[in-house]
């Protein structure tokens, strides 16, 4: 996909050419006014009429008319350079790709060193460029009767950079592309509906992922289950015709299997609300109830691609939550594989209990630290909004290295409180060690605050995405629909862990 050439080439044949424009005025500086005298300044001319701006994402398509090889040159204004972040150049080649993408062109040259500047250094500019491309040319191939021909897609992209070795720009080229194939797998699972994507087949997924990488795979069938005592995600498939599956997939980066990191992704494949069902307005786009179980499989993805030193295991709780003759109720007392008692007082509060059960066994796997993601509750986007994923921790060392990898992936997380007044109510129950659903208040912090009980001593972090997990608008980045959010986060968190 991507080829690296460290000498530019005016004379390169390609659809196009993209270049980043700083907020400077008039003239081009540095290696723009290299491309400007091939043009006999007349680039220049073309900042100075507003046709070509340098206001940020600001987008120029110029025909070249034979004065160099590419056919077409596609500026994006990158604002001013003092300002300038990895976060305004990803959203910025997001939509120079977009650009390229849409005008069904086929090949690109990008020239990564009218990229650099402010705090963006040559590697960061590679990192950034081959994510935006996998990010913003993503599409869902929908289910529509297509009476139009299949869309080409981009087939190669050259990169030139002078300011850095060729080896180096490669390896950042490749990490930046397998975080944005990562999160678009991500994407993929959480826009597939629920009669098409089950507890079997994000079963038969995760294995095939395994396998394409090596990885280790356990799925618990029922039996097992039911051999190991997991009475909490039991119940919640109780009323399904889909049988449930846990799960697990482990990958050894170390000689010893120690330093574990555990990722538990909330994977309900389809959420009524089960008994205490959803309105019909609520229920519509359930199907995104397994984001959780999607950032860890995508961000599994990564960690097979880049394979960091590290020990990952990846526990993924899946059913769907129905109504049934046969289905658990409001009332019902269930017992979880920690051997804590669960009252339920809401079936649709049903993320907290298949976690529960799932960070039990990730911790039965040898999980020394704990993250867990979840579209778990309404009252996280009451709380944050739909740009913000919500956190709660019971350890800061572990929060921070997630809070780091989070603000480097640009995907925002912001720390919720978790007092023993909140956990005590989540402990009040008259017939059983914990209720699943509190009341009212503080719907985010009793839902993330469940899942931590079962967490006890271990270093841990949950993650409600529930606002984040999709977008009702196109970005940047990719379309509407799924996001695939915490992908690169969970990536990055692995690829950057120190234990301490
Ligand atoms: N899957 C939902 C949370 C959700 C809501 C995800 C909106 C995405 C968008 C979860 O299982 C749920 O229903 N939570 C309840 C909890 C309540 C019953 C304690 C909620 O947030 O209302
Ligand atoms: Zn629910
Ligand atoms: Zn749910």
């Amino acid at each position: 996909m991507f080829s690296v050439k460290k000498e530019f080439d005016f004379s390169a044949e390609q659809e196009c050419l993209i270049v980043g424009v700083f907020d400077k005025p008039a003239r081009f500086e540095g290696v723009l006014s290299r491309a400007d005298d091939q043009f006999d300044g007349q680039l220049t001319e073309l900042v100075k009429s507003g046709d070509i701006s340098a206001k940020k994402k600001a987008i120029a398509k110029i025909h070249t008319f034979g004065k160099i090889g590419a056919k077409r040159l596609i500026t994006v204004g990158l604002g001013k350079e003092k300002e300038f972040s990895f976060e305004g150049l990803r959203e910025a080649l997001g939509r120079a790709f977009k650009e390229v993408k849409s005008s069904k062109l086929q090949n690109a040259g990008v020239y990564l060193d009218t990229f650099i500047g402010g705090n963006v250094d040559a590697l960061d500019a590679a990192h950034a460029a081959s994510e935006a491309f996998a990010l913003s040319t993503y599409k869902f191939e929908d289910y529509k009767q297509k009476s139009n021909e299949p869309e080409k897609d981009i087939e190669s992209i050259a990169v030139y950079c002078e300011a850095a070795e060729e080896e180096e720009v490669k390896a950042s080229l490749t990490v930046g592309y397998a975080h944005g194939k990562g999160t678009n797998s991500a994407r993929t699972l959480v826009n597939l509906p629920g009669n098409m994507l089950t507890a079997t087949d994000l079963a038969n997924y995760s294995s095939e992922l395994a396998w394409r990488y090596g990885f280790e795979v356990e799925i618990l069938e029922k039996e097992d289950m039911l051999k190991l005592g997991m009475g909490a995600l039991l119940a919640v498939n109780q009323g399904s015709a889909e049988p449930p599956k846990m799960i697990v997939i482990k990958y050894q980066g170390k000689e010893e299997w120690k330093d574990v990191i555990g990722l538990v992704g909330k994977g309900i494949t389809f959420d009524t609300g089960g008994y205490s069902i959803k309105p019909k307005d609520g229920i519509v786009g359930m199907k995104t109830d397994m984001g959780g179980a999607a950032a860890v499989l995508g961000a599994m993805e990564v960690i097979g691609e880049l394979k960091p030193e590290q020990n990952v295991v990846a526990v993924i709780p899946s059913t769907d939550n129905m109504v049934s003759g046969t289905a658990f109720k409001p009332d019902d007392v269930i017992t979880s594989m920690s051997g804590k008692t669960i009252e339920v007082l809401n079936t649709d509060a049903e993320g907290r209990l298949v976690l529960a059960d799932a960070v039990t066994y990730a911790k039965h796997h040898g999980a020394d630290y704990l993250v867990d993601v979840a579209t778990l509750t309404g009252g996280v986007i009451v709380a944050l909004g739909e740009e913000t994923t919500g956190a709660l921790t019971n350890n800061e060392e572990w929060f921070e290295q997630v809070l780091e990898a989070s603000y480097e992936a640009g995907e925002p997380i912001w720390r919720l409180p978790l007092f023993e007044k909140d956990k005590e109510r989540i402990r009040s129950s008259k017939v059983a060690d914990l209720n699943n659903s509190p009341g009212r208040a503080g719907h985010a912090i009793m839902g993330g605050g469940f899942v931590g009980e079962f967490a006890e001593n271990t270093p841990w972090v949950h993650l409600d995405i529930a606002g984040t997990a999709t977008t009702a608008k196109s970005h940047d980045l990719g379309p509407d629909g799924a996001t695939g959010v915490m992908v690169r986060t969970l990536a990055l968190l692995v690829e950057r862990f120190e234990a301490k």
